[in-house]
């Protein structure tokens, strides 16, 4: 073997590794406007909020928890949401990855959030449960150029308001399929909501964050979508998701 295809096999290698663990935080984002010190109780709050998150959120891949204080702006809200076609053991793992990360990225802010590939984390100390979250997110997109750009466009909001629709009507706000295109493309999109929305809510942070989505007619979205703190999408021109 040659040093340079070494190198390739190495490289591969690490990839590998990396996505396995899925140890790459895609975006975190901290409330800056109040702080916290180690003395407070918020400290010692958010703690027990975690472990209760990382212990109780994976059989079903969505937790909420309350850590209550007589001081009500010492209160920490937290929650915990996993990709709907994670394992509990995946899951765990990936949340227990998050909540050190975000407390490390957002050392004494009284609220912040963090998002994976296979899961999001949200603390904060304000109560935030079942509010379409619109403040936080970010939009993920490779752009490229395709034969024909109009039927693309067309077939991708065909399949996310198809998954969409799936999504907000079962109980696990979850939906994932593929579509095919033109031979041999297949499109494949993954849709979810944070379960703490109703259903209703679900269907509207869907449809604003399709919505949303740039549509680009030169170059297209061959991959992405929008990650937001109540709802995300995303489709690929390749499976990323299991299909069970
Ligand atoms: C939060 O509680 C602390 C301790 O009682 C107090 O000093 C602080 O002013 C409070 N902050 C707000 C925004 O109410
Ligand atoms: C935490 O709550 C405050 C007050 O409602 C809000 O401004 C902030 O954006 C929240 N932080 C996150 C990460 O959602």
């Amino acid at each position: 073997m040659s040093s340079s295809t070494i190198l390739l096999v190495l490289l591969t290698l690490a990839l590998i590794l990396r996505t396995s663990f899925g140890a790459e935080p895609l975006q975190h984002f901290c409330s800056n406007s109040e702080t916290f010190t180690a003395q407070y109780p918020y400290a010692s709050n958010l703690k027990t909020l975690i472990t209760t998150l990382i212990a109780y959120t994976p059989p079903t891949g969505f937790g909420l928890s309350i850590t209550p204080d007589p001081n009500q702006n010492q209160t920490a809200f937290g929650l915990a949401l996993c990709r709907g076609d994670t394992s509990a053991s995946e899951c765990k793992a990936c949340l227990s990855e998050a909540t050190k990360e975000l407390l490390s990225f957002c050392p004494h802010h009284k609220g912040g959030i963090i998002w994976y590939d296979y899961c999001m984390f949200k603390y904060n100390n304000t109560a935030f449960f079942g509010k379409i979250d619109n403040k936080n997110g970010f939009i993920r997109s490779t752009l490229k150029s395709v034969s024909d750009p109009e039927t693309f466009n067309r077939k991708t909001k065909q399949l996310l308001s198809m998954l969409a629709q799936r999504a907000y009507g079962n109980s696990k706000f979850y939906a994932s399929g593929k579509l095919e295109l033109q031979k041999p493309e297949t499109l494949y999109g993954l849709i979810q909501c944070s379960r703490d929305l109703s259903s209703i809510d679900c269907k509207e942070c869907l449809q604003e964050a399709i919505n949303r989505f740039p549509v680009h007619v030169s170059r297209v979205v061959v991959g992405g979508g929008i990650v937001g703190g109540s709802c995300n999408f995303r489709y690929e021109l390749y499976p990323f998701f299991n299909i069970n």
